[in-house]
């Protein structure tokens, strides 16, 4: 049996991020063919009708091609556990992404070579910045006419901020796409097109002078001296600094044509961290503590249309999960019993005895689990960075039926403690309201009151353009402030109260008069005991 050291060693976590199109599912695809998790490389995709999106759950997402949930998958490679998380694609769901961040050693960027960085990127490197997320850029597509590599690393240097690292240059694109340079091994590694499927493509590996005398040739020597170009520019590279996030490793391939995806999986191995400690309220815990930690990143209810069932995604922190332990939740005192945890290969769970650090565990639960929650065997601990931003659309809840005021209430509840829409309630509690980031949300949300929870719903625009959680240095100041402000004050899933305001400027009026009120954009999952200013 391994030690603890020896299992946080070997285990890889990641997500990858994209804007919606750049080849992500493509990619995973390719990544759960190599590790030998799937065998037919499209079991992954769905699109136009044909097989089912394995990582995609609802009905929604089936209709629309989107990926809306995120989901987990576990793969081994080289000795390797590496687990892969998937993020929703669609800015409208922005915030379950920046959650599944919160929960990740290291982020693969996925780049059309085409587009460039799109807005649903810069968005999610912002994230990873803020949070120091190493990041590795595959740049994708590079069998199409796309944009000039050099110009494409300019682009990624200005927007990350930070060096590229070039561990592959590509040679040519489209049409006279023949492969890629290896900048470490100065080998040459050929393309041919056209091997979706296969998971060896008839790809070969030369030395550099091999090549160069055939029809190829002027063509990998002209990639050789744009790659010298950067080289000469790029610092050498560090592990350090790249697990810091000052440094991003570079890769170019075709994801469909399954070219350059090897070299990801290994540099994955290779360069990425293996799971970092993790900052609590308290201290900070170290992945080699004996004693288990877990943190709550995200749940999901109704994964499985057949059961009613309501999944807490556990990230484990330190120390070693078992399978029926008893486990502290901080936020209530009380203690869950760890029964039926599931280990995630796409939509298939598989039962597991236990899991290590970086693992995600699926534990099924009536609610006991919340978002942000930290599990413990040991001390009482609160972990930090679990993200709630205040959202950007509100819409007030309402229903045909009278009867149904009580499902309703349970249903949005649940919806809330999930994170998939923000729930505000007035102090009186007669007015409900959904706040969100994009329409897609409020869609998602009507269909499964409706779908799940038989409660059809309406909605109703508001006035309400933002709102900022509200906190004081006593409790008598932010008594003072809430009672002056009747319909203007609402609470929100863990009662943290927060300002709706109408127009930007009524934010800053409001903060003038009341100079003894912080105002907050962000606020921690952990609610009031940590509200931070973003
Ligand atoms: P996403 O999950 O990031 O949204 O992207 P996805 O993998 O679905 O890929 C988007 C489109 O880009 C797909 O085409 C996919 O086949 C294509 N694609 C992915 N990687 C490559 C690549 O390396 N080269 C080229 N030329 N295309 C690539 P589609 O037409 O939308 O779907 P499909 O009909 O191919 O399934």
């Amino acid at each position: 049996m391994l030690t603890l050291q020896q299992e946080r060693a070997r285990r890889r976590t990641f997500a990858i991020i994209s804007h919606p199109d750049a080849g992500k599912t493509t990619l995973t695809e390719k990544l759960l063919l190599h590790s030998g998790a799937i065998h037919i490389a499209g079991s992954v995709k769905a699109r136009k009708g044909r097989r089912h999106v394995v990582s995609d759950w609802m009905d929604i997402e089936k209709q629309r091609g989107i990926s809306v949930a995120s989901s987990v998958m576990q793969m081994e490679y080289r000795g390797h556990v590496l687990n892969l998380l998937d993020t929703p694609g669609h800015q409208d769901f922005s915030e379950d992404t920046y959650r599944v961040l919160t929960a990740v050693d290291a982020a693969l960027m996925i780049i059309d070579a085409a587009n460039g960085i799109e807005a649903q990127t810069l968005r999610l490197i912002e994230v990873c910045r803020a949070r120091q997320t190493p990041i590795i850029t595959f740049v994708n597509k590079m069998d199409r006419e796309v944009r000039y590599p050099l110009e494409l690393v300019d682009e990624l240097e200005q927007v990350l901020g930070i060096p590229i690292v070039p561990f592959s240059w590509p040679i040519g694109m489209g049409r006279n796409f023949h492969g890629v340079i290896d900048a470490a091994r100065a080998t040459v590694k050929t393309f041919s097109p056209g091997w979706h499927d296969k998971l060896i493509s008839p790809e070969a590996v030369y030395g550099f002078h091999e090549v160069t005398n055939t029809s190829s040739g002027d063509a990998i020597r002209d990639a050789r001296t744009e790659l010298e170009l950067v080289l000469a520019s790029a610092p050498a590279f560090s592990e350090v600094a790249f697990h810091e996030g000052r440094q991003s490793p570079l890769f170019f391939g075709s994801a469909v044509n399954n070219f350059g995806v090897q070299e990801v999986l290994d540099a994955l191995v290779d360069i990425a961290p293996s799971p970092q400690p993790r900052p609590a309220l308290e201290r900070t815990v170290e992945a080699i503590e004996s004693e288990f930690t877990g943190v709550v990143f995200k749940i999901q209810a109704n994964m499985d249309p057949l059961h009613r069932d309501r999944i807490a995604f556990i990230r484990v922190c330190s120390g070693r999960f078992g399978r029926d332990a008893k486990y502290l939740v901080t936020r209530t005192g009380k203690m869950i019993r760890a029964g039926a945890p599931v280990s995630f290969l796409s939509q298939r769970r598989e039962a597991i005895e236990q899991a290590y650090p970086g693992d995600i565990v699926g534990l099924p639960n009536h609610g006991a689990l919340q978002l942000g929650d930290t599990l413990t065997s040991g001390e009482p601990l609160h972990f930090l960075g679990l993200p709630f931003f205040a959202p950007e659309i509100f819409k007030r809840v309402d229903i045909d039926d009278p009867m149904k005021v009580k499902q309703l209430k349970s249903a949005l509840l649940q919806l809330g403690q999930e994170g998939a829409i923000q729930v505000f309630r007035d102090t009186s509690g007669a007015s409900v309201l959904l706040g969100a980031f994009g329409e897609l949300q409020f869609d998602v949300a009507l269909e499964r009151l409706r779908h799940e929870y038989g409660v059809p719903a309406r909605l109703h625009e508001t006035a309400f353009r933002t709102a900022r959680w509200v906190s004081a240095a006593t409790p008598e100041e932010l008594a003072k402030f809430v009672s002056h402000h009747p319909g203007r004050i609402y609470q929100d899933a863990v009662q943290a109260p927060a300002y709706l305001f109408k127009t930007r400027s009524e934010l800053d009026v409001i903060s003038e008069q009341w100079p003894m009120i912080r105002f907050h954009q962000m606020r921690e999952s952990i609610g009031r005991l940590a509200l931070t200013q973003l």
